[in-house]
Order: C-alpha cells, then sequence, then structure tokens
C-alpha cells in the first residue's frame, strides 16, 4: 500500500515537472524553426553565415550586444538584409533573436515581445498586424 502511494505520488512529480518546463523548450523550439524558416538560407543553419555574403550570427560580438540593435536590424534591414517587420510578428522577432543570442556558442539575454513592440515605435516602424498588406515593396 505504502509503495503504491509512493509511486502514485512519483508519477505526479514527473507529471508537474513535465508541464512546468513545457513552455520554455517549446518556445525554443519555435524560435529555431522560424530562424530555419526565414533566416537559414543566408545565415546558414549553422550561423556561420556565407563569408563575403552573409554575416556569421555565430559569435558575432553585435548580435550578442544591445537586443533593441539586433532587432532594429530585423525591423528596417540593412544592405542586403531584408525587412522583416511586415512579415514577422514581435513575438516571432522575439522568440528568433532570443535563438540567434542563445546558440552556437552565443551568450546573450533574450528579447522579449513588449521590448519589440517598443522598439517599433522608437524606429516608427508600423505595427505588425496578420494579413497586412505590405505598401512598402
Ligand atoms: C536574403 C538573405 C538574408 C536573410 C533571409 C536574412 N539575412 Fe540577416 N543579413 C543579410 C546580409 C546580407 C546582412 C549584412 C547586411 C549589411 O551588410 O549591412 C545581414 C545582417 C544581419 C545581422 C547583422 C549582423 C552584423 O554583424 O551586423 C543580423 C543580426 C541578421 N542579419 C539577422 C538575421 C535574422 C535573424 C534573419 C531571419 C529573420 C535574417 N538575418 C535573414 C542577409 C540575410
Amino acid at each position: 500500500m505504502k509503495e503504491v502511494l509512493i509511486k502514485a505520488a512519483m508519477a505526479v512529480i514527473a507529471l508537474l515537472a513535465a508541464g512546468a518546463s513545457a513552455p520554455s523548450r517549446a518556445q525554443q523550439m519555435d524560435g529555431k524553426a522560424l530562424f530555419m524558416k526565414n533566416c537559414a538560407a543566408c545565415h546558414q543553419a549553422s550561423g556561420k553565415g556565407i563569408p563575403g555574403a552573409f554575416p556569421a550570427l555565430a559569435g558575432n560580438k553585435f548580435v550578442q550586444g544591445k537586443g533593441a540593435d539586433v532587432a532594429a536590424v530585423l525591423l528596417k534591414g540593412r544592405g542586403g538584409m531584408p525587412d522583416f517587420s511586415g512579415s514577422l510578428s514581435d513575438q516571432e522577432i522575439a522568440a528568433i533573436l532570443s535563438f540567434v543570442r542563445s546558440n552556437w556558442g552565443n551568450q546573450a539575454t533574450p528579447l522579449s515581445e513588449p521590448e519589440v513592440l517598443a522598439l517599433r515605435d522608437v524606429l516608427q516602424v508600423d505595427h505588425f498586424s496578420n494579413g497586412q498588406m505590405s505598401n512598402k515593396h
């Protein structure tokens, strides 16, 4: 009887532990999947880019610097880097940059959705709305 109770308690603890860690794991997977879909064609799945064409994000000091500066590149575009302000939501940009800033040996703090939203105002970039028709292209 005692053994059954202990087993039941352990099962509950295992369930709780799985539930607690699920959201952060899901967020990380999101960022990775979004990176593969939107960025890897140029910057490569390895984050190493292609020398002379696409800068490496892995081990990149700028990428690990001020989060707002990195997000500004995605919201405004720069040189051959496309502007993602109309195609990625604040949540998606935050997830991608949190992934980029904490993988391939990079060690910088994540970005949050409200931070990206606030930056749109600072940079005077339109807020993201699903299904919005972009008039910039
Ligand atoms: C069409 C190719 C292309 C795609 C797709 C692309 N980039 Fe870029 N990216 C570039 C190029 C080219 C540059 C260099 C821009 C310049 O010379 O100023 C760049 C620069 C950057 C920089 C600045 C690096 C530095 O050292 O200054 C960051 C950060 C970045 N990209 C992140 C991303 C992320 C995240 C995505 C996906 C959402 C992405 N890029 C998608 C081509 C691309």
